[in-house]
């Protein structure tokens, strides 16, 4: 195990700059190592009461992923059509790589999980669902640092999802992960350069209560 090194937040910090969401991807698949890799940062991730109450699934049946793809455009074209006056904005946005993403991965949550014993998680059970967000994020920021790629689709209805993924009952969908070598590296998020939205200084601002 090495040791921990000096304070030097600047590797950090451009890993944070240049973890992108990613929408366009190169066929080739990763190493299965890669993907160990990633799964074990990801489990290195604080969760309540130790509960590390995750589940990540490599979705690898070609119909599961046409129906997780059926399931999107069909979320995607209501968000379309109730959208009102930059309908025609939102529909140029592309918002998922499903097609072309070499790895499909689904993220969820156990529900009551027996490990952490409930500590921690009496008055705020979402914590579970929380937990494994810190994982999500841990495995988006390991992949950037490897030079993967990862794309989050929540355009989804979750009941379908789990069905569709025939996920236990005991387990909450969280999220559907694109995840695959990206065509490009940015340091600034796909919605901004398109126009859609943009960072706001004021929420990097304290709020002093
Ligand atoms: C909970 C969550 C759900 C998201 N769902 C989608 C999605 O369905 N489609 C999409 O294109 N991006 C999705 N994103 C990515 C965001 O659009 C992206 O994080 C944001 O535009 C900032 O860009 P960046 O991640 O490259 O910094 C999601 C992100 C989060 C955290």
């Amino acid at each position: 195990m090495t040791a921990l090194p000096p304070d030097d937040p600047s590797c950090l910090d451009t890993l944070l700059r240049w973890r992108r969401d990613v929408r366009h991807f190169r066929p080739d698949p990763l190493p299965p190592e890669t993907l160990d890799a990633l799964l074990a940062s990801a489990c290195l991730a604080p969760s309540v009461g130790l509960s590390e109450p995750w589940r990540f699934c490599q979705v690898t049946s070609a119909a599961r992923r046409r129906a997780i793809r059926d399931e999107f455009e069909r979320c995607n074209a209501i968000a379309t059509a109730g959208r009102g006056v930059d309908r025609n904005d939102y529909a140029r946005l592309k918002l998922a790589g499903l097609d072309q993403a070499p790895h499909h991965v689904a993220v969820f949550s156990e529900r009551d999980p027996a490990q952490g014993r409930g500590l921690g998680r009496m008055t705020m059970p979402e914590t579970t669902v929380w937990s494994t967000m810190m994982a999500i994020h841990t495995f988006w920021l390991a992949a950037t640092a490897r030079g993967v790629g990862v794309g989050w689709v929540s355009i989804l209805d979750p009941a379908r999802v789990a069905a569709c993924l025939d996920a236990p009952l005991a387990w909450e969908f969280v999220a559907y992960l694109c995840v695959g070598r990206p065509l490009e590296r940015a340091d600034t998020p796909e919605l901004e350069r398109r126009g859609w939205e943009r960072r706001r200084p004021e929420t990097a601002r304290w709020h002093v209560i």
